[in-house]
């Protein structure tokens, strides 16, 4: 539907559409984000009512994906409590937006981050089958975008199935499934950028607590090693230097206890502005502790008191 008006346009209009090169994913966007998007009609996510309301009045232009709820069983960072519509009831929701003159061009969902349960995309898979079959009995619409999310896993050790192995289940769920025109999007998050970057911190200070060798670095689970709270990951310490390892401790720079990175440590013996490293630590990293998503932190405002 979408691609093809767009490519009946003219040059220049066709330049203002991002439908086919950008989705907005999350589900809930702010007013203010939908009113500046509209005007290059994007394709954005929704998964309740309320958010078809906020798009219908702020992004009138928008194309819409409809995000399901699927099982996010054994991964990483578990999302589906969070987003998705039910499948029980995604057809109606689809209905309600086409009922207000909105148009859905696809469906999407995502199976959890750090996805090593495979099964979890084979069932979205078939719930995403079984709606879009069901949108086309009872309102004739055609769905012709289904975005698979993201979840790909990442070798963080070698117990992690290598991503081969989903690209060839996915491709023939998908083609037993769906048709072949049907528009595959992805949204790999992780996979992408998580072997991407090192980490590489300081030593600022060493003692040994209860026969245990500590040191306190420059960098903590308030900064990059934020992950490792909110992602569930491990990244585990390593020192550039050589020599006999033993176990040891290794903490943040603030002052609560809260902010350890990890207390087993294999390292040599280590000098107060020896430098440390951890691996694969691209994704939900730095990034989280900034803008993540996009979303700016509070902004601080000093009131003085007049007495
Ligand atoms: C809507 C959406 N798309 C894509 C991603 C990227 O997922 P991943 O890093 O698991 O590939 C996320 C991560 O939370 C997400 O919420």
């Amino acid at each position: 539907m979408v691609f093809e008006y767009i490519k009946g346009l003219p040059e220049k209009e066709r330049q203002d559409f991002i439908w086919d090169k950008i989705i907005y994913a999350n589900t809930i966007k702010p007013a203010e984000t939908l009113e500046k998007l509209d005007k290059y009609k994007p394709l954005v996510t929704y998964d309740n009512i309320e958010e078809l309301k906020k798009i219908k009045k702020h992004a009138p232009h928008a194309g819409l994906a409809l995000r399901i709820r699927v099982p996010n069983t054994g991964s990483m960072v578990e999302l589906s409590s969070k987003f998705g519509a039910h499948p029980g009831e995604a057809v109606d929701l689809i209905i309600e937006a086409f009922n207000m003159g909105l148009v859905v061009e696809g469906l999407s969902f995502h199976v959890g981050s750090q996805c090593t349960n495979f099964e979890n995309y084979m069932q979205a898979l078939q719930l995403s089958a079984n709606i879009i079959k069901e949108v086309e009995t009872r309102v004739g619409r055609r769905i012709k975008i289904l975005d698979i999310g993201g979840g790909f896993p990442v070798r963080y050790d070698h117990k992690v199935k290598a991503f081969k192995v989903l690209a060839k289940k996915l491709n023939s769920e998908i083609n037993r499934l769906f048709p072949p025109d049907m528009e595959i999007l992805a949204e790999p998050g992780r996979f992408i950028v998580a072997t991407a970057c090192y980490s590489v911190a300081k030593v600022i200070g060493k003692a040994v607590r209860d026969g245990k060798m500590c040191y306190y670095i420059n960098d903590g689970v308030y900064h990059t090693y934020s992950g490792q709270v909110f992602d569930h990951c491990n990244y585990p310490v390593w020192a550039f230097k050589e020599g006999p390892r033993q176990i040891s401790a290794v903490f943040g720079p603030t002052c609560d206890a809260f902010d350890t990175i990890t207390l087993a440590a294999e390292l040599p013996e280590l000098e107060i502005d020896d430098l440390v490293y951890s691996e694969n630590i691209g994704a939900y990293s730095h990034a989280s502790s900034t803008c993540f998503n996009g979303f700016p932190p509070a902004t601080v405002i000093h009131i003085n008191r007049e007495r």
